[in-house]
Formats: C-alpha cells, structure tokens, sequence
C-alpha cells in the first residue's frame, strides 16, 4: 500500500470484477443501440478505458471537463464546462462516465447541459457513489461501490494531480492534505 493511505478500500481485483459486472448489465441495457460514453475528465479516464474493454459492443467516446472553484477535496458548486465534447451528440444514446458522485452537483450540471443537445437517451455510470454527502438529489443508474464520506484516490482519483496511477483505491492519510 502507498504510504500515503490509510486504508485499502477496493483492491485492484475487486475493481476489475466490479467494472466486468457492470460492463454486463449495460450491455444487456443497451444490446439493441450502441452508446457514446461520454468521459468526465480527468478522473474518469482509467475508468473508461476498462469499461470501454469489457464491453462487447461498438462504443464512441468524448469527453468533457469541468473545473471547479473549490478547494482541492471538494467542488464548490460553481462549475464551468472547460472542454465541451468534440461531436454532436443528437439523436445519440449518450452514457456518461464518472469517477464518482460526491455532492451531486457537477452531474447535475452535466446532465442538464446534455438534455439540451436533443439526445436520444441519457444514462450515467459511476465507479465510486458517495451518497452521504449528495446535496441535490440525483443517483447515477449504474453505480460500481459506494465509499463512506472519506476522501478517495487510486485508479484515475487524484489529490492534487496526485495517485491517479494506484490500481487500488484507499483512503488519504488525513495528515497529506495538511502538506500542500
Ligand atoms: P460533486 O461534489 O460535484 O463532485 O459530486 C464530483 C467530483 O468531485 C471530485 N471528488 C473526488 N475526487 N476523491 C477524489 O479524488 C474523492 O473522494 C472525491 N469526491 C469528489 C471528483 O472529481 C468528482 O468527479
Ligand atoms: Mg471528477
């Protein structure tokens, strides 16, 4: 374990076999339309990349990113889109794919933003679920773990660009966000 963690809380496995889980339910939700995942950068992106793989069928991919005026462990509320998506997205069966919905707020925004674009469809897969801390309500359709309200880094999570490279997930040691 990186000794900058408290605690393990999915291992590497564990992780696998969950996104192969979901990957079979969506595939089963979706057998007769091919989505576009849509990618919430940056976190997201390792998720997606697996998920991508253990789906059986044709998929597109685009991204968007948010920033956010928070501090480095929470989002402030105020989100502003810093990179849109390349293609239009009309008529598309569009799955959003997120690292984890903490207060709800930046899938709140995203999900309006999108319901603008005429889209045929709209679902959202999340990896991590922290549903004690949700301020608006909003719940993802395929959520892979939830995770108490500790903050979380591994597998595509950062802290301050940080442990992104984990293929685990665990807990910070509080003391690290002391440090920067
Ligand atoms: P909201 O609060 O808008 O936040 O649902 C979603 C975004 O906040 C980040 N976030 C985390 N990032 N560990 C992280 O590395 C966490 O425990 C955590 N909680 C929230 C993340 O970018 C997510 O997309
Ligand atoms: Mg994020």
């Amino acid at each position: 374990m990186h000794p900058d963690l408290k605690e393990v809380l999915f291992t590497a496995e564990q992780i696998h076999a969950r996104v192969q889980q979901m990957a079979e339910r969506i595939a089963a939700d979706y057998r007769d339309r091919d989505p576009v995942l849509v990618g919430v950068l940056d976190g997201a992106f390792i998720f997606l990349a697996d998920l991508l793989r253990a789906l059986p069928m044709q998929v597109r991919i685009d991204f968007v990113k948010w920033s956010s005026y928070g501090d480095r462990r929470t989002s402030s509320g105020v989100v502003q889109l810093v990179k849109d998506l390349s293609r239009n997205v009309e008529g598309e069966h569009v799955l959003v794919v997120e690292d984890i919905v903490d207060t709800g707020l930046t899938l709140r925004y995203l999900v309006a933003n999108l319901r603008t674009r005429s889209v045929a469809s709209l679902a959202v897969a999340t990896l991590f679920d922290k549903p004690s801390r949700r301020k608006v309500e909003i719940e993802a359709d395929y959520i892979g773990f939830q995770v108490p309200d500790e903050f979380v880094v591994g597998y595509g999570l950062d802290y301050a660009q940080r442990y992104r490279d984990l293929p685990y997930v665990g807990v910070l040691k509080p003391e690290i966000y002391g440090r920067t």
